[in-house]
């Protein structure tokens, strides 16, 4: 009997709770039922030996095909001849839609769509298919994971645009393990990167990431294909759609989308960010993401506490980064922090690295350590150093112009000079932390 680890690779002969390497639950699979006497894995994914001039070589600059999602296909700029293209995304995060929806325009105009779905079936497909009002004339789909067929049934039909929903759903012929595991994650995507390469068929493949992130099986994809594609919640119904590799377009954008029952419906800049009201212990910031700003809302909540040491917890955030703020809050704004646990939220936005967002977290602290309420209008931008000094902000043009977008009255900052007329909000240049006393009376 043999056992393998779906979150690692790791192989054992006998079952065990817990994987020894990666300290997974529940994620050694048998993987001895699978196999089979032919256990030669195909090597080349490029079957071209013949020596070329690169000049002479036929390029397929002009044959990218768009979706018509414009989101999409800004991040992607378009999908070019032979290219193989890896969605990941968390369980339930909406990756089946994207491809239901894009398998339906690229299937526009006549072209030969297959949609490969190994883990809903024929009928879920069509239930599903139906809720986002897709009637899939020339889709065709086959509700089946065995790679050895599902070769054979390309190479009879030629399709020009191959969806395989998803990669853990699918068993290259020859692999002795379970589907989902590393080896046969790996295979199979050696075998489909093959079949792009080779056959001139653009390939979309999904993989499922875990919700802590650790993309066990489609990491080990991220080298062979040519653009990974992650999809991610980052607020109930928004998804973020960026490309973390892309050898054929541009990297670091997004496109956000809303998440109906009509399926992911390209939305705004704005995530979550509402500039109104008046709130304890919350402040308003924008980040940047790639070439784009995403605004963010950093809140605390500060609690008395009953144990010996006080806690500090964030979610998004670098815990480091707030004991640092904190010890500058309390040494230039005097809170006394020692008896209070500190939670740091962020919404809007997953994570937040960029220091721009310390002066958002040093007023949000001191507003919930006064109970003195920040108004929803207010913008705070800039770093803050241990001296107390705020820092000058580098692209104050754009993160102005954000701000006005976004409803914002005023944006508190420090700036040596600054040079803008008529920028639509009114600017409150500060240069030390102390100021904010002042600012949220
Ligand atoms: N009737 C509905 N109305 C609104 N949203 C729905 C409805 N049915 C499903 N959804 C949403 O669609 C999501 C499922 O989307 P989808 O199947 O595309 O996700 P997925 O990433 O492919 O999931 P999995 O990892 O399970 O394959 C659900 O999590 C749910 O939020
Ligand atoms: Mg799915």
């Amino acid at each position: 009997m043999s056992f393998e680890c779906v979150e690692c690779g790791y192989e054992s002969t006998n079952w065990m709770g817990r994987c020894p390497r990666c300290s997974s639950w529940d994620s050694i699979v048998e993987t001895s039922k699978y196999e089979t006497k032919d256990s030669t894995p195909s090597r080349a994914t490029v079957a071209t030996t013949e020596l070329k001039k690169l000049s002479e070589i036929k390029s397929n600059k002009k044959e990218r095909i768009k979706s018509n999602i414009d989101g999409f296909d800004r991040i992607t700029d378009g999908l070019v001849k032979d290219e193989i293209l890896l969605l990941a995304g968390p369980p339930g995060v909406g990756k089946s839609t994207l491809f239901l929806q894009l398998a339906q325009n690229y299937s526009q105009g006549g072209r030969k769509v297959i949609f490969v779905s190994g883990e809903e079936s024929p009928s879920q497909i069509k239930v599903h298919a139906s809720r986002l009002g897709i009637k899939g004339e020339s889709i065709r789909v086959i509700g089946s994971g065995d790679l050895g067929e599902i070769k054979k049934i390309i190479e009879k039909e030629k399709p020009e645009i191959l969806f395989v929903d998803s990669i853990q759903a699918v068993a290259a012929p020859g692999v002795n393990s379970a589907p989902g595991t590393i080896k046969q994650v790996k295979e199979s995507g050696r075998q489909l990167t093959s079949v792009a390469k080779n056959s001139g068929i653009r390939v979309m493949i999904s993989g499922q990431i875990t919700k802590q992130g650790t993309i066990a099986g489609p990491k080990v994809l991220e080298h062979m294909v040519d653009a990974v594609i992650y999809i991610d919640s980052v607020e109930h119904d928004t998804r973020m759609i960026t490309a973390e590799k892309n050898r054929f377009g541009a990297c670091g954008d997004f496109a956000l989308f809303n998440l109906t029952s009509k399926g992911l419906k390209e939305a705004g800049e704005l995530t979550g960010l509402k500039a109104d009201g008046s709130i304890t212990g919350q402040t308003a910031c924008s980040v940047s993401v790639g070439p784009r700003l995403v605004g963010v809302q950093l809140q605390v909540l500060v609690s008395e506490n009953y144990f010996e040491y006080p806690l500090r917890r964030t979610s998004g955030y670098s815990r480091n980064r707030l004991l640092m703020l904190t010890a500058i809050a309390q040494k230039y704004l005097g809170i006394k922090s020692g008896k209070f646990d500190i939670y740091l939220n962020i919404t809007g936005h997953n994570t937040v690295k960029e220091r721009i967002s310390d002066l958002g977290v040093i007023t949000a602290l001191y507003s919930g350590f006064k109970d003195m309420p920040i108004k929803g209008t207010d913008m705070f931008l800039g770093e803050v150093g241990l001296n107390g000094k705020v820092l000058p902000l580098k692209d104050i043009q754009n993160r102005i112009k954000f701000a006005v977008r976004n409803n914002f009255k005023r944006v508190i900052l420090s700036s040596p000079r600054i040079n803008i007329k008529d920028p639509g909000v009114e600017l409150k240049i500060i240069d030390s932390v102390r100021e904010i006393k002042g600012i949220i009376k």
